[in-house]
């Protein structure tokens, strides 16, 4: 999903300590720089010996810092200089020792030093740890990370999974796309703090046979974007998802899915546990009415089998249909092929929801970018032409201002 520049004009200061995982942070400068933000790498002396400053120079386009006596800062004082200009400083790999140095305030070299001259109401420090299963497990650690956060320092990780020493467990550094996607969250509004948003997405797959059946073109990015944009404000997010092959955004929920009945049984125990409900999928409308339990072959006689529908439920009809105080905010979907806005002015009565986004299904379906109008009984907004990921942070910005209203 095209994320094009999501951090234009961010300046990030890049904080490598020593750990193996260093060779990923060649991988994140790259992504970083791709979303448009400007890096400065401080490397720590440690760090230089799992990765040169010369590999790290030619891919951020910046001369690498590593020394707090560095004449080349204009005043000598790189340690002021560095982290007054940036938007935050990401230290990634965060080491076990570096988080111990952060916890005492120690400075004994540029890159804690960085941390702890930097405005702390202004240069936020983000963490992505990585060490051994034990050295991250041990209470030391524990007890250092608990202080590092206490103190203002924002986690990023760790994952879990195969580590270089060989061993399984927590502590290896987020991959450089998860880490980038993380920072570019971490600079998105955080319009629904402590709110929750349920979405649907996708096609469903109506089965006619074990082998064959129905579906359609949605291709499920705008639904996964919004559920992205959600997350991104601060909700919880779960998202029911028809079959796509999409990766699930970062810290949402994903229920997969295939028919429209399985939809329903997804959604129907999650939507009083939510406060909004985006349906996006594009839902199957009929259902073969019986399904064969084997193949169904051509039988020579050069007639094609007969096949009776039935119609599904509507998803989002039966949720905004739930009483009061189980009932969340419901936001519904109208693609059109024409007249979407007076399409979707219909669907918001017959659905009994408050919101409808309308746009031309057949100008958006599997593409990255889209145009909608957002239709609502007091009038109608237009987001105009945007990537996917635009639309749905623009969207969600709406939905929480309908919500803060209320
Ligand atoms: O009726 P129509 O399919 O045009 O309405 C589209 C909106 O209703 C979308 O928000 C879609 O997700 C939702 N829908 C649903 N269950 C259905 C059909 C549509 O939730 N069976």
């Amino acid at each position: 999903m095209s994320q094009a520049l999501a951090l234009q004009g961010r300046h990030l200061v890049l904080g490598l300590s020593g750990g193996v995982a260093c060779y990923k942070a060649a991988e994140l400068v790259r992504e970083l720089g791709r979303a448009g933000a400007t890096v400065q790498v401080v490397m720590t002396e440690a760090a230089q010996q799992f990765i040169t400053p010369v590999t790290m120079q030619a891919l951020s386009g910046r001369r690498v810092v590593t020394d707090q006596w560095d004449a080349g800062v204009a005043n000598n004082m790189a340690h002021i200089e560095l982290s007054r200009e940036a938007d935050a400083i990401v230290v990634a790999p965060a080491s076990a020792d570096f988080i111990a140095q952060l916890a005492q305030g120690r400075a004994g070299e540029l890159l804690p030093l960085l941390c702890l001259a930097r405005p702390l109401e202004r240069c936020p420090l983000l963490l992505a740890p990585a060490m051994n299963r034990e050295m991250w497990a041990h209470p030391a650690t524990q007890r250092n990370v608990a202080q590092a956060v206490a103190d203002g320092a924002v986690l990023l990780g760790p994952g879990s999974g195969d580590q270089a020493c060989g061993e399984v467990g927590d502590g290896r550094m987020l991959e450089p796309a998860d880490l980038c996607e993380d920072i570019v969250a971490f600079f998105q509004p955080k319009r629904l703090a402590g709110r929750s948003v349920l979405v649907t997405a996708g096609p469903t797959f109506e089965a006619m046979d074990p082998v064959r059946g129905i579906t359609n073109h949605s291709s499920g990015k705008m639904g996964f974007a919004i559920a992205r944009a959600a997350a991104e404000a601060g909700a919880r997010v779960t998202l029911v998802a028809g079959p796509v092959h999409l990766p699930t955004p970062r810290g949402v929920a994903r229920i997969d899915v295939t028919s429209a009945r399985d939809m329903l049984a997804a959604v129907l125990p999650q939507a009083p546990r939510h406060e909004v409900f985006v349906a996006t999928a594009a839902v199957a409308d009929w259902r073969p009415a019986d399904v064969a339990e084997h193949k169904m072959k051509k039988d020579g006689s050069g007639r094609p089998p007969r096949i009776e529908f039935a119609e599904n439920p509507d998803i989002l009809a039966t949720v905004a249909r739930l009483p009061a105080g189980q009932r969340p905010f419901c936001v519904g979907f109208a693609a059109e092929s024409r007249d979407m806005v007076q399409h979707a002015r219909e669907k918001l009565a017959r659905k009994g929801v408050p919101m409808i986004v309308a746009n031309l299904g057949p100008a958006t379906f599997g593409r990255d970018d889209n145009e909608c109008v957002i239709v609502e009984s007091g009038g109608d907004t237009t987001l105009p032409r945007a990537d996917k990921l635009t639309l749905a942070r623009a969207l969600v910005a709406h939905i929480a201002d309908r919500l803060n209203a209320a």
